[in-house]
C-alpha cells in the first residue's frame, strides 16, 4: 500500500518536473524572441544595477555565560535521566561531600556518567585535574563551576579520596 503511494508521489513529481522544464523552455524561447527583437531595434536598454552594498557579516560574540549555560543546561538534561537510575548500584560507601557534589556525574562509586569514571585514578591525577579546571588552564564550564566555590581543602580531601576508589572496589567486589 505504502509502495503504491510513493510511486504515485514519484510519477506526479516526475510529470510535474517535465511539465516544469517545458514552461521553462517556452519562457527561455520567448526571452529570446525579445532579446532580437531589441538587438533588431538598437535600443539601449538600460541595466539594472544588481551590485547592493556588502552586507557586513557581524559575528555575534558567543559569551561565556551564554556558553557556560548551555553547557549546564545539557547536563541537568543527562542528569536527570542519570539520577533515576543512579542509588542502588552502589559497591562502597562514599564521603557525603563526594556523594553530594560529584556523584551524579561520575557515579556514586566514580564509575562515570556524565563525567569520566574516576576509579583508578590516583591522588595526584585528581588534584591536578582539578586544580587546572578551577585555574582554567583545562577548560570545562562545568567543572568550573563548580569546584570555583570549593576550597583547596576540599579538593585535597576529594582527590584523597577517589584515590581510593579502585582499592575499595576490588575489596567490595571480593
Ligand atoms: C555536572 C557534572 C559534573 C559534576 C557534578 C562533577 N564533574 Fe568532574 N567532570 C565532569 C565532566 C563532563 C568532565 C570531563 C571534562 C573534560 O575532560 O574536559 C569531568 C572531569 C573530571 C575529572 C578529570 C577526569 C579525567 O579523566 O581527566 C576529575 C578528576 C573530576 N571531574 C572530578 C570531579 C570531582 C572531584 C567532582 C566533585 C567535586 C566532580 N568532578 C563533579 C562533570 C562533572
Amino acid at each position: 500500500m505504502i509502495r503504491h503511494i510513493i510511486a504515485a508521489i514519484a510519477t506526479l513529481l516526475a510529470i510535474w518536473a517535465m511539465v516544469f522544464m517545458y514552461q521553462l523552455d517556452r519562457e527561455s524561447e520567448r526571452f529570446k524572441q525579445i532579446r532580437d527583437i531589441i538587438e533588431k531595434t538598437k535600443m539601449e536598454v538600460p541595466q539594472a544595477k544588481t551590485s547592493t552594498p556588502p552586507i557586513q557579516q557581524i559575528e555575534e560574540p558567543v559569551s561565556v555565560e551564554e556558553q557556560m549555560k548551555k553547557e549546564e543546561d545539557e547536563v541537568a538534561k543527562k542528569l536527570k535521566s542519570l539520577r533515576e537510575r543512579a542509588g542502588s548500584a552502589m559497591a562502597f560507601k562514599v564521603s557525603p561531600m563526594y556523594k553530594q557534589k560529584c556523584s551524579s556525574c561520575h557515579g556514586v562509586n566514580g564509575e562515570g556518567a556524565v563525567g569520566p569514571k574516576l576509579i583508578g585514578r590516583d591522588q595526584a591525577y585528581v588534584y591536578q585535574a582539578l586544580m587546572d579546571f578551577k585555574s582554567g588552564k583545562r577548560k570545562n564550564y562545568v567543572m568550573y563551576g563548580l569546584l570555583m566555590k570549593m576550597s583547596d581543602e576540599d579538593l585535597k580531601a576529594l582527590s584523597k579520596e577517589i584515590g581510593t576508589f579502585e582499592e575499595k572496589m576490588k575489596a567490595a567486589a571480593e
